[in-house]
């Protein structure tokens, strides 16, 4: 290794000079892709170099007690770790004990953010193998929490903030960034957090949280993934008045100064980490999502998880009801209650998959019927306007408001709710839906529970059970007419990791909507019948690594097919090239590199 002097080990961190980066190839060996990073020379770091405690106190190193007697003579840490060995699982087994133990969901999401600062393989083994008992905490609904009570639970650094102020350096703020190779980032402004809104630089916990996915779900290296939050106010009053809020203490910061400074921040990445570098914009405000989307989506390599993510989540959902309803999707009417980020989004797919099966692109919009907080969207109605995609699916039709007589005069077979009207699907709408068809589907998808558009219960109950029904939030089993449904919960989490690991392996540029749609596809295939029998449209949790290597080799078959791949040369066994770009959370067998013997040469041996 070459040395680069502006580079040094402190405090357990690796601390990088500025000289620029040399891209690193994501493709390293196995043996490699466990080293760290150094920027200055393009090298990596063996991890036996960081020695003693500061070995200990990397949470990318740290083995806990399953250091071997060897590893603890030789890096210099024995005596300041108790003497017994412990294995990983080991390790794992008390990690559960200690969960259990908390019973509070925040105060177990401390835990585990604790437990990812000591200890990065266990966190990532612990999140990968018991993803239905820790996904809710590290993510959607226990990540709400920890947003709301960001400013008293932070403990120590975990992702970038780029406020507004640094407008003109946001590139010096981001070299501070100690990683030369990242391959993905998911950048918030925090005005929209889940369905808690304005929540400002608070809002860290979400690309955080989306990040530990990436790698739980999908096995995207850590090293390779930044959580960004651009900071460019608030506008909600409490935390203004907070005095534990963390962020900038002024109102949002809008128009031409934000949009150039969201612009800085995209050129910025590509400069400091290449082109092909994925940016998933997550939480933005309706208005914005949108307009950043149609900006950024051919120019960069970005897509919108709360638009396109939920997209294919729900079009997967409906894929996988072909198998029940024997209905493609072109053969339905569909009415959504809400046209947001959510529903346009949704729209829009189902559109695109209409459009693949062979009906054309009019007819395919003309089957979508939406209705806002407005009442239907109709052509000239007089209030609210019809922007963008909306426009598309507003009806010649006089507007309504009443979803009932809506409901009569569409005769929909498919109802999706986004629009975080909870109980809006009432009893009178589901029978109507049942009366309409044989096997209606129903979609509840607005969050938390209370929001939701009605509860699986009421959904199997006022449609004798005949429903295809699918939430948002996950809903306990129901038992109807002698049946136990175990209803599905169409959760984004089965998309995005397996996106980013597809996009990632491929060096794509842009995503397409395709590539939705294929995912869209890739989960359906891992639904069993059995599933379905029990009225899931999903797998269970416990598969989604399974969803995302079946994603990303899907993806790869497509970017590879039409050229828009840049890794090359390209690989012949996809899976196993897929397989090989993920991070194992195993502990390396040992942190000392190998050593060998020379031949018996002549004045070459001591
Ligand atoms: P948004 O704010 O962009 O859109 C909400 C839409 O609902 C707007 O069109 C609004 O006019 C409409 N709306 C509000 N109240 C209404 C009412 N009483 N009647 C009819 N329409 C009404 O929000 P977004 O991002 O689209 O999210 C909507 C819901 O979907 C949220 O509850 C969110 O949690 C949920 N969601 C669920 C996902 C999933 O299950 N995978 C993923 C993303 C969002």
């Amino acid at each position: 290794m070459s040395n680069c002097l502006g580079c040094s080990i402190i405090n357990g961190e690796l601390s990088v000079c500025s000289s620029k980066k040399t891209n690193i190839n994501q493709s390293l060996p196995a043996t490699h892709s466990q080293r760290l990073y150094h920027e200055g020379t393009g090298d990596t770091i063996c991890p036996s170099m960081v020695r003693g405690i500061d070995h200990i106190r990397d949470p990318r190193l740290n083995k806990g007690l399953a250091f071997t007697f060897e590893e603890r003579q030789l890096l210099g840490i024995h005596g300041l770790i108790p003497p017994r060995f412990k294995t990983q699982e080991e390790q794992l087994e008390l990690c559960l004990t200690s969960l259990e133990m908390y019973k509070k969901d925040l105060d177990k999401y401390i835990y585990l953010v604790g437990l990812q600062d000591r200890n990065e393989k266990l966190f990532y083994r612990l999140l990968s193998e018991n993803i239905e008992q820790t996904m809710p905490i590290v993510y959607t609904p226990t990540v709400g929490l920890a947003c709301q009570k960001f400013g008293l639970i932070y403990r120590r650094p975990r992702g970038l903030f780029i406020t507004i102020h640094d407008k003109g350096h946001v590139y010096d703020v981001i070299r501070n960034w100690p990683v030369g190779d990242v391959r993905a980032t998911v950048v918030t402004d925090g005005e929209r957090i889940l369905g808690l809104g304005d929540l400002g630089a608070s809002g860290m916990g979400i690309p955080v949280g989306k990040l530990a996915l990436y790698t739980a779900l999908a096995g995207v290296k850590p090293s390779q993934c930044l959580p960004v939050t651009l900071d460019v106010g608030t506008n909600n009053q409490n935390l203004l008045l907070d005095p534990l809020y963390m962020g900038l203490r002024h109102k949002r910061k809008e128009g031409a100064e934000y949009d150039e400074f969201i612009d800085e921040f995209m050129q910025a990445i590509v400069q400091r980490y290449g082109q092909n570098t994925l940016i998933q914009f997550e939480d933005f405000g309706n208005h914005n999502a949108f307009r950043f989307l149609a900006k950024y989506r051919n120019q960069y390599c970005t897509f919108n998880d709360d638009i396109q993510g939920t997209a294919s989540v729900a079009v997967s959902g409906l894929i996988t009801s072909e198998r029940i309803t024997n209905k493609r999707l072109s053969d339905h009417k569909f009415l959504f209650l809400g046209a947001g980020e959510a529903a346009i989004g949704i729209a829009n797919l189902c559109v695109k998959a209409m459009v693949v099966e062979g009906t054309d692109l009019k007819e395919a919009r003309d089957k979508i019927w939406m209705v806002d907080i407005d009442g239907l969207l109709a052509k000239g109605r007089p209030e609210g306007k019809l922007e963008g995609d909306k426009a598309h699916y507003a009806k010649d039709h006089p507007t309504m408001k009443n979803l009932v007589e809506i409901v009569k005069k569409v005769r929909p077979s498919v109802m999706i709710g986004a629009s975080a009207a909870g109980g809006a699907f009432t009893p009178e709408i589901l029978s109507l839906m049942a009366e309409f068809n044989e096997r209606p589907i129903i979609f509840a998808l607005s969050n938390p529970t209370s929001k939701a558009e009605c509860t699986a219960d009421q959904a199997y109950v006022n449609t004798e059970g005949r429903c295809v029904f699918s939430s948002g939030s996950p809903f306990p089993p129901v038992e109807y007419n002698g049946k136990t449904f175990y209803p599905g919960q169409g959760n984004n989490a089965y998309i995005f990791p397996g996106v980013a690991l597809g996009v990632i392996c491929t060096g794509m540029h842009h995503i397409g909507e395709e590539i939705f749609l294929i995912a869209a596809q890739a989960v359906s295939e891992i639904v069993e019948d059995a599933d379905l029998e029990k009225g899931r449209l999903y797998p269970p949790l416990a598969k989604i690594r399974e969803c995302s290597v079946n994603i990303a080799i899907k993806i790869a078959d497509h970017a590879y097919a039409k050229g828009i791949a840049t890794t090359y040369p390209e690989p012949q066994d996809k899976r196993a090239f897929i397989e090989s770009q993920m991070y194992d959370y195993q502990y390396d067998r040992s942190a000392m590199p190998e050593v060998y013997e020379w031949p018996q040469l002549p004045g070459l041996r001591g």
